[in-house]
């Protein structure tokens, strides 16, 4: 089913969403704060559509859901993660689509997962748009918690951005060390990449490898040193080899010695 739909804000969300939906098909408009030459209002544009994106920073939604002209038999709908749907309590049906995907520059949706939270009602219909898309639809509570809503975006946030600021540690680590530091990113990608390829295939705890999987306690104890001198706090080091000691155990990869070895040299630091 074609609909018409409005995106109510312009930014990197709505300039994926936009051309996914135009390309399957749907009438899109869009709405924005200060519209320029020929461009719509977001009350304009919501008036124009079936289904109005709320594509807005999060704590906008709310406030800019409850600005809008609703009518019957329109939907309101979020890409929030982090955001409940009575913050779109004004409209008269809501519903929560929210791409697993970061999202900062040409990248598209296709291929994505979409956690989509939904009544009855509406998530077959945002199920079938989600693949027109490309999209995998991943069902989310509804209700959701709160507590559940913010462990659902704390660990989408760990997967992406936590994976950033591991590799900055890490470029950090090898420009200590004296290498050039525009070519980390470069050399550092790939080897996360691959990691990710074989986890696919294997599962976390059948991809786990080096020294702390194989037991190699001496080797940890220098890279712990490593830390130091280089000016760096070890914490994320720590915490990481805490994680990669149970995935290591998971895998039945170490014996009762050298588990006790391991997590008596990260429990010391
Ligand atoms: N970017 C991602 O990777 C990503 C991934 C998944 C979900 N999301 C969700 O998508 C939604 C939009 O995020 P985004 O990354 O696209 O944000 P964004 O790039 O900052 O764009 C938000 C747009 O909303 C409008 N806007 C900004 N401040 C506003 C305000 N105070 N009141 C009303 N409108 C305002 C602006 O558009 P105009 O100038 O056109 O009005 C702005 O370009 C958020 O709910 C976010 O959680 C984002």
């Amino acid at each position: 089913m074609t609909r018409r739909h409005a995106c109510i804000g312009h930014g990197r969300l709505a300039r994926a969403l936009v051309p996914a939906l135009r390309a399957a098909g749907h009438d899109v408009v869009i709405g924005r704060r200060s519209p320029g030459a020929g461009e719509l209002t977001a009350a304009e544009a919501a008036r124009a559509a079936d289904w109005v994106w709320l594509t807005v920073p999060d704590d906008a939604i709310a406030a800019v859901a409850a600005g809008l002209p609703w009518r019957p038999g329109q939907v309101a709908l979020h890409c929030s993660g982090a955001t409940p749907l009575s913050a779109l309590a004004s409209a008269p049906a809501g519903a929560g689509f929210h791409p697993l995907k970061l999202l900062a520059g040409d990248a598209g949706l296709g291929g994505a997962h979409v956690g989509i939270e939904a009544d009855a009602a509406h998530r077959p219909e945002l199920d079938a748009l989600a693949r027109q898309l490309g999209m995998v639809p991943l069902a989310l509570p509804s209700p959701m918690t709160a507590q559940a809503r913010a462990a659902y975006h704390a660990a989408a946030n760990l997967a992406a951005s936590g994976v950033l600021a591991v590799l900055a540690e890490a470029g950090a680590l090898w420009s200590a060390a004296g290498l050039v530091g525009d070519q980390a990113l470069a050399a550092l990608m790939p080897l996360t990449r691959g990691t990710l390829d074989t986890a696919a295939a294997r599962g976390l705890a059948g991809a786990v490898s080096g020294p702390i999987a194989r037991g190699d306690t001496g080797v940890l104890a220098r890279h712990i040193a490593a830390l130091a001198a280089a000016g760096l706090e070890a914490d994320l080091l720590l915490a990481l080899g805490r994680r990669q000691l149970a995935l290591a155990e998971a895998a039945g990869r170490l014996d009762v010695a050298q588990v006790t070895a391991l997590r008596a040299l990260l429990a010391a630091h």
